[in-house]
C-alpha cells in the first residue's frame, strides 16, 4: 500500500474535563464533566488527514496499556495506516489533561510517555507530504525531515508545543505551521501579521510559513507574499482542542493531493473551523 501523507508524532489518552472557567494557580474548582477520548497531535493530524481522502500512515509508540490498546484501534478505525506505531513494553501511553471551559478554550498538560521513544526507520516509503511536531524526542522529527529529504516529500512542520528556539531542521519546513502563541514563542520581536510571518521565514529559513489565528482566519507567507485566509463564522465553539491539529491534517491531506499552500490552508481553516463545533 503506498502513503500520501506520513505523520510522525504522538499518541496521547486525553482525559479531559469540563469547567466553568480555567482555574487560576493554587486554585481547585469542580468540573461537570469527565470524558476521556483519542488524542495527540500526531494522532489528530493523521486522522484529520485520513478523513481529507488520502492515505496515511503514522509514525508512533503507545504503551501495551489498556490505552495503547483503545489508541491504536482508534487510528485502525479512523483509516490510518498504523503498521509503524509501535506497542511498548513497561511505558505508559502519553496522556494529555486537558481542562476545557465554557467558550471553549483549553490548557492542555501531555505526560510524554510512549512518544518519547518515537523512532524511525520505516519501511519502504515514498509519501508525498512528510508531518511531524514536537510531542516527540528532537532525533525522530530529525529522521522526520531526513526521509521528507530522502524521498523528495513535502515536509510540514508544525511548532507545537513552541520550542524555546526554532531549530536548524524548521528550514527544510515547507510550510512550517504555528499559532499566534507559538509564533511568538519563536519570534524575536512583537511584530505582528504579516511582519511576524516574514520575521519567521527569515528566522527559521523555512521555505513558508503558515500562522493559525483561530476565529480570525490563517494567514500565509508563501515565500513570496502573505496572503490572508479569511475566518469562517461559527455560531458556538464547544471546544478548541485539536483545531490545530484539523488544520494541519487537512493541509497536510491538501498538498498531498497536489494543491498550493494556500488553498490547502484555505480548506485547512474550513475544517479547523467545523472541528471547534463538538466537543473533543
Ligand atoms: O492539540 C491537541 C492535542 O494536544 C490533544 O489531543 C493532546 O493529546 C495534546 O497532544
Amino acid at each position: 500500500m503506498s502513503i500520501d501523507v506520513l505523520v510522525v508524532g504522538s499518541v496521547n489518552e486525553d482525559i479531559v474535563v469540563s469547567v466553568e472557567r480555567l482555574p487560576g494557580p493554587g486554585e481547585t474548582l469542580l468540573a461537570s464533566e469527565l470524558t476521556i477520548l483519542c488524542g495527540g497531535k500526531g494522532a489528530n493530524q493523521a486522522v484529520a488527514a485520513a478523513r481529507g481522502g488520502v492515505r496515511v500512515a503514522l509514525v508512533g509508540a503507545v504503551g501495551d496499556d489498556d490505552a495503547g490498546g483503545r489508541q491504536g484501534a482508534a487510528l485502525d478505525g479512523a483509516g490510518v495506516d498504523t503498521r509503524w506505531l509501535r506497542r511498548l513494553t513497561g511505558v505508559p501511553t502519553g496522556t494529555a489533561f486537558i481542562q476545557v471551559d465554557s467558550r471553549g478554550e483549553n490548557t492542555i498538560v501531555v505526560v510524554q510517555g510512549a512518544n518519547a521513544h518515537v523512532a524511525l526507520p520505516v519501511g519502504d516509503v515514498e509519501p508525498q507530504v512528510v508531518v511531524t511536531q514536537n510531542e516527540i524526542p528532537p532525533a525522530a522529527q530529525q529522521e522526520a525531515v531526513a526521509l521528507a529529504a530522502r524521498t523528495g516529500a513535502r515536509l510540514v512542520i508544525n511548532a507545537a508545543p513552541a520550542p524555546e528556539s526554532p531549530p536548524p531542521w524548521y528550514g527544510a519546513a515547507d510550510p512550517l505551521v504555528v499559532n499566534e502563541h507559538e509564533a511568538a514563542q519563536l519570534a524575536t520581536s512583537d511584530e505582528a501579521g504579516a511582519g511576524l510571518l516574514r520575521q519567521l521565514r527569515e528566522r527559521t529559513g523555512a521555505r513558508s510559513v503558515v500562522m493559525t489565528l483561530g476565529e480570525r482566519g490563517a494567514l500565509v507567507d508563501d515565500g513570496t507574499e502573505v496572503h490572508a485566509i479569511p475566518p469562517v463564522v461559527v455560531e458556538q465553539v464547544v471546544d478548541a482542542t485539536g483545531a490545530g491539529d484539523t488544520f494541519v491534517g487537512v493541509l497536510a491531506a491538501r498538498l498531498a493531493r497536489g494543491n498550493d499552500v494556500v488553498a490547502a490552508a484555505s480548506a485547512a481553516n474550513r475544517c479547523a473551523a467545523k472541528a471547534v463545533t463538538w466537543p473533543g
